[in-house]
């Protein structure tokens, strides 16, 4: 059983990585934290709570994170046309949460949580990395003691911002290269392989077939995906990518991927700004701190999501 946070820009494939982590037996949610990207941070934020109040665990705590960009006083979504408006492909939660997020910050909570509970923590960025830089600034000592599974980057595939730019390193370069720089232990599940992970509208016709409210929530807001996801010059017809829900799945269980150890960097200015790339100056450096996920078994990860999903929508109704 691992202990999971969640740093969310929910988002719909934010919220199946929820959902799969929620619908498994081998995870403990213990808290989400709530970064930009998607959504603006309070979007998400108050996404989540409706999302965990629509799954019955109002016992989980919801933390902001911090809501701009490096340098910048305010944040606008450029890619909402992807989530809808509201993160949830314009389909309302189908529960109102009664409740708020915590006072304390979700830099406060992810250091305390990586303190007290150490290797048993798995933390899953699925959005901009400004909340991870900030912890790592604010308490270095746990540079050493954290892991990370985020969803970003790419190695081996165009961005799909433009040739050079995943989404969720576009949206803070400056604090996505502080994280990758230091030494803590990352595992990039990035468009490498969540490229290769697909969901289809008859995979959602399954959700909505459960007869559940929670089912034919996650069925409509996926259809809306994959709707947009086709329109993607290039794009296979009928299926959307589960980005998100693959970094979840590789937290819990890493042996669906196969990694190559390197430090990567993160452009930060140029026409390349947002490209994750090896760091030439780290090129001979003995100590490889990221693992970049490049194979995936999709039929064993693709199996293991659906079956969590109907199962979880299966028991919440
Ligand atoms: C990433 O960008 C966001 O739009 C998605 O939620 C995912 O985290 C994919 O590039
Ligand atoms: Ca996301």
């Amino acid at each position: 059983m691992k202990k999971v946070i969640l740093d969310l820009d929910t988002g719909i494939d934010d919220t199946l990585a929820l959902s799969y982590i929620l619908g498994s037996p081998d995870a403990e949610l213990i808290g989400i934290t709530g970064t930009y990207g998607n959504v603006v941070v309070e979007q998400g934020v108050s996404n989540d709570l409706n999302l965990l109040a629509m799954y019955h665990r109002e016992d989980i705590p919801v933390f902001s994170g911090v809501p701009y960009p490096t340098g910048a006083t305010s944040f606008q979504p450029e890619w909402f046309v992807y989530h809808g408006e509201n993160g949830t492909g314009n389909i309302t939660i189908p529960a109102t949460a009664t409740r708020k997020a915590e006072e304390k910050s979700a830099v406060d909570f992810i250091i305390e949580s990586v303190r007290e509970y150490g290797d048993d923590l798995v933390v899953v960025p699925t959005g901009a990395s400004t909340t991870i830089a900030a912890v790592f600034e604010k308490a270095p000592d746990i540079i050493d003691k954290i892991h990370i599974v985020l969803m970003g980057g790419s190695l081996t595939q165009p961005g799909n911002c433009n040739p050079f730019q995943e989404a969720n390193m576009g949206q803070d370069p400056i604090a996505s290269n502080k994280m990758f720089a230091t030494d803590a232990d990352i595992t990039m599940v990035g468009l490498d392989v969540t490229t290769q992970a697909l969901m289809s509208r008859e995979d959602t016709q399954k959700l909505r077939d459960t007869g559940t409210t929670s089912g034919k929530f996650l069925a409509d807001m996926t259809d809306y995906y994959i709707g947009v996801s086709e329109k993607d010059e290039g794009a296979l017809p009928n299926v959307c990518n589960l980005h998100d829900p693959l970094a979840a799945a590789v937290a819990l269980d890493p042996t669906l991927v196969k990694t190559f150890p390197i430090n990567i960097k993160v452009e930060t200015e140029g026409v390349s700004v947002g490209r994750t790339i090896g760091d030439p100056s780290r090129l001979l450096s003995p100590v490889k701190n990221t693992k970049v996920a490049l194979e995936v078994d999709t039929k064993r990860f693709t199996e293991r999501f659906m079956e969590r999903l109907l199962s979880l929508v299966t028991t919440i109704g």
